[in-house]
């Protein structure tokens, strides 16, 4: 599949050998001319890609997906835009699950993992216009045909290293740009609480009962129960139901 079955998605695509980070270039690009909706900015190398909460996203060359989606939700109200964030991930989500035949799992708020381990990350920036979105980069690492990680990122995966298949990173790119696409269409006609309940329904650790940390380090137990409209995870915890937001939890193993 090439090229053949997005409307909108892809239709501009930049394409570099090596970017500092495909965010950061699409960022600038907003910032100089008029992009148009679905314009994906695509490279083989990030020397500074970004990750979730001022970490770094380390990728090797030539082996994976490291690309950024430039979207306008203007649709979308500021207060609501953990609906975009969930229909993004769920795009992913479906586009593994289908090249690989496996069950993969949404870590909140949008990671995706393949037998536990994180095989891709979302970064999505956006800028309001008043209380609505503008502009929105959505940022995407999927760790395609990597053999091998860093000795220190010991939960990280690939498809490869799940199916022992090396992917075309064509094809899997287009098998991603059509998802996505068919998910933001869907969000823009009325389907948030569809995508809202597929999400919970491929959500890692939903209804289980796992250990957990405070942002302070103290220890706890709890059972996801839900997300509220905000993007906040809620747990069901000894002390009641407690809500949290990125910085606040983190999973324990
Ligand atoms: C995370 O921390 O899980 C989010 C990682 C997002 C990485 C992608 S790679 C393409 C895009 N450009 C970046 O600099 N980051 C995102």
């Amino acid at each position: 599949m090439r090229n053949k079955n997005t409307l909108f998605i892809g239709k501009v695509l930049h394409r570099f050998s090596s970017l500092s980070s495909t965010n950061d270039h699409a960022a600038q690009l907003l910032l100089s001319q008029p992009v148009s909706e679905g314009t994906v900015i695509l490279t083989g190398h990030q020397t500074a890609g970004r990750g979730q909460m001022g970490n770094t996203w380390e990728a090797e060359a030539g082996k994976n997906l490291t690309l950024s989606v430039v979207l306008h939700p203007r649709f979308l109200p500021a207060r609501h835009q953990f609906d975009l964030n969930q229909a993004v991930a769920l795009a992913v989500r479906d586009t593994i699950a289908h090249l690989t035949g496996m069950d993969v799992k949404i870590k909140w708020p949008n990671d995706l993992l393949l037998e536990e381990r994180k095989i891709c990350g979302i970064l999505i920036q956006n800028t309001l216009s008043g209380a609505y979105l503008q502009a929105s980069i959505i940022g995407i690492g999927m760790n395609v045909n990597q053999q091998s990680f860093p000795p220190g990122l010991t939960r990280a995966g690939s498809m490869l290293l799940a199916t022992k298949v090396d992917y075309d990173l064509e094809h899997v790119l287009w098998e991603l740009l059509h998802r996505l696409e068919g998910r933001y269409l869907r969000l823009k006609q009325n389907g948030v609480e569809e995508i809202r309940q597929e999400y919970l329904s491929h959500l890692f650790r939903m209804n289980e009962r796992h250990p957990y940390a405070y942002a302070d380090g103290q220890r706890f137990y709890g059972r996801i129960c839900d997300i509220d409209r905000s993007g906040k995870l809620m747990l069901e915890t000894d002390k009641g139901i407690e809500l949290f937001g990125l910085k606040e939890i983190q999973y324990l193993y």
